[in-house]
């Protein structure tokens, strides 16, 4: 049996069409995916990725596929999410998209109101196999680890690496992050005790680092779960 992984990755912010040229998006790099996928790679994994439109290079050794929106993103993952052995959403999905999209440029004025709906939440939804591990990114401000437990619960997640933003660009980009580990560790088929979240605190860490820390996490869970020793 091959004891390496399939392993896909978002990355990268999403873009959310105003008009013909505009849109709204945020301020990630995709410079996290990228640190992901090295360090899957150097492990012998097979790295495939989905990834928003960013400045940063992808490791030649991984399947990249680009998207722009968050509704091409999430059909760019169903296609692929079920031959998937772990997800790990490290894509800043933008939140918010225009609730209408205007056909023609808007001119510009004094004031615009723009109307703007919630993104479904592609994690969520994606089509799940059994044994499979999903693991996401959070960032938050206040109560930062709370709200890290309740999304690690509420979007179905095995593993959550949770970042306090720290600063007008949050933690996108190269520089060091507040990080947490956190993992629910899943009962049995038919338990009825609810999972244990266990939270390692990481503190201030590079992308490099979280990338190791993540891949330590799965490959522990994966293999732990399988009975296989890593190769
Ligand atoms: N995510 C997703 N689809 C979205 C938004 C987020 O799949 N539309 C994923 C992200 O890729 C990440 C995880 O969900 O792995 C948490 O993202 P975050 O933005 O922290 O969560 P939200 O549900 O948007 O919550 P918040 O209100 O804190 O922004």
């Amino acid at each position: 049996m091959s004891a390496s992984l399939r392993i896909l990755i978002s990355a990268g912010p999403t873009r959310e069409s105003i008009d013909p040229v505009r849109f709204i998006s945020n301020y990630s790099t995709g410079y996290m995916g990228v640190q992901l996928a090295r360090e899957a790679l150097r492990r012998g994994h097979a790295v495939e990725i989905v990834s928003g439109p960013v400045t940063e290079v992808f490791p030649s050794g991984a399947r990249v596929v680009s998207v722009e929106s968050s509704q091409e993103m999430e059909r760019a993952l169903r296609r692929r999410a079920l031959r998937a052995d772990v997800l790990i959403m490290a894509a800043a999905v933008a939140d918010f998209r225009p609730a209408r999209l205007a056909i023609t440029k808007l001119p510009r004025r004094e004031t615009v109101t723009l109307r703007l709906q919630a993104t479904p939440d592609i994690v969520g939804r994606l089509p799940r196999r059994t044994r499979q591990l999903i693991v996401g990114f959070a960032l938050e401000t206040g109560r930062a680890l709370m709200r890290a437990k309740h999304k690690l619960k509420a979007k179905r997640l095995d593993v959550l690496l949770a970042q306090r933003a720290n600063g007008a660009r949050g933690p996108f980009g190269r520089h060091p992050v507040d990080a947490w580990l956190l993992v629910r560790h899943r009962p049995g088929a038919g338990s009825h005790v609810d999972p244990e979240i266990v939270v390692d605190r990481l503190g201030l860490v590079s992308k490099q680092e979280i990338a190791r820390a993540l891949l330590d996490k799965i490959e522990r869970l994966w293999y732990g779960q399988h009975g296989v020793t890593a190769s």
